[in-house]
């Protein structure tokens, strides 16, 4: 049987969620990676570093014995951001990082930013601190088509951020597009990208063939398989520094996603570096796994690499049909379906 050892990968874009959720689904995560950026949407949002200190406390009691997981708090951008929350953020050493959600981009980003350019000074002073920006890059217009809203959050906006903040480190989350890849790639070292399983092993008929498919909704939604998912699984595949892991697993309730106004969001940390291997040994290219999921990121974060390792068994599975929580029931990606590597715990 074949196996593959590699660095202990960090997933740079993770929702925990709160509460009963949050203990159901930690230690998932805890178990495959290293390190997490957690992000602060929820309800009400982590707003001010003392906030994110306090939620990381929830999480480390919820993990496991013995984990040596590190969550990375982030703290969630609103129109009433002030610099003295960057600086407390700067000066806090688990803070790493703040996010930008449009206002209505997503689940839980009511009170995103309305006006981008309300928070340029903001966005100055977190370029000064060294404090790296993580956006949501989808424009919030009902004139604008849903699968263009990443395209033109790109062309409107995310050019002008960068080009007002150069030497700010920007990470364009969840990409989605053949159109960010190629932004992305051509962008100065300071901006980069991360990638979700989701949107490397699937496109847009998987949400819609054959009857519509509440668990493959996410946002940003997939896309078409031609030109984007393609461009996306080059780009992680490429071995190119740019692009590193982020699960975006978002654990909704079962109902709350099989509903006449269905939520988005895909939980995948139940089995997430086994479905980056299946993309990557799909597209035979494993050997640049271990580079994308655990090496780039913390480059690029300016942390060390894991000196932990995990190992990889190719051994065919089924991921479950669902996991009975305490306080919900929860699909996940790839339900029933056959996944071609295993971790060996
Ligand atoms: C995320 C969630 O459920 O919190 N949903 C999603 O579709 N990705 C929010 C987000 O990251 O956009
Ligand atoms: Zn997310």
């Amino acid at each position: 049987m074949k196996r593959i050892t590699l660095a202990k990968p960090d997933d740079w874009h993770l929702h925990l969620r709160d509460g009963a959720l949050m203990g159901d689904v930690v230690g998932m995560s805890a178990r495959q990676m290293g390190r997490a950026i957690i992000m602060p949407n929820l309800l009400p949002p982590v707003t001010e570093a003392k906030q994110a200190v306090a939620y990381r406390k929830k999480i480390i009691e919820s993990l496991p014995k013995r984990s040596s997981f590190n969550p990375l708090m982030t703290l969630y951008l609103t129109d009433n951001t002030t610099k003295k929350n960057i600086i407390d953020a700067s000066n806090e050493k688990h803070v790493f990082a703040a996010k930008l959600y449009p206002a209505g981009a997503t689940t839980n980003s009511d009170s995103g930013v309305t006006n981008l350019k309300n928070v340029y000074p903001i966005i100055e002073q977190m370029q000064k601190e060294g404090l790296p920006l993580l956006i949501h890059g989808e424009v919030i217009n009902n004139l604008v088509d849903v699968f263009d809203r990443e395209k033109v959050f790109i062309e409107t906006i995310l050019g002008d951020i960068l080009r007002s903040f150069p030497e700010l480190k920007v990470v364009l989350e969840h990409i989605t597009t053949k159109d960010a890849v190629d932004f992305v790639s051509k962008s100065k070292e300071n901006v980069a990208a991360t990638i979700t399983p989701h949107h490397l092993l699937s496109n847009r008929n998987h949400m819609f063939l054959g009857g519509i498919k509440p668990h493959y909704y996410c946002l940003p939604v997939l896309k078409r398989k031609v030109p984007h998912q393609e461009a996306l699984i080059k780009a992680a595949t490429s071995g190119s520094s740019k692009f590193f892991l982020g699960t975006d697993s978002a654990p909704h309730d079962k109902g709350q996603k099989e509903s006449a106004c269905g939520c988005a969001g895909i939980f995948s940390a139940n089995a997430a570096i086994e479905l980056y291997a299946e993309a990557f040994d799909r597209a035979a290219k494993i050997d640049k796994l271990e580079g994308f999921a655990a090496h780039f990121g913390a480059d690029f974060y300016g942390l060390p690499r894991n000196t932990e390792t995990i190992t990889l068994e190719k051994n065919p599975w089924t991921v479950p049909d669902n996991y009975d929580f305490s306080s919900s029931k929860v699909i996940p990606f790839f339900a029933g379906e056959s996944l071609s590597w295993r971790v060996l715990y």
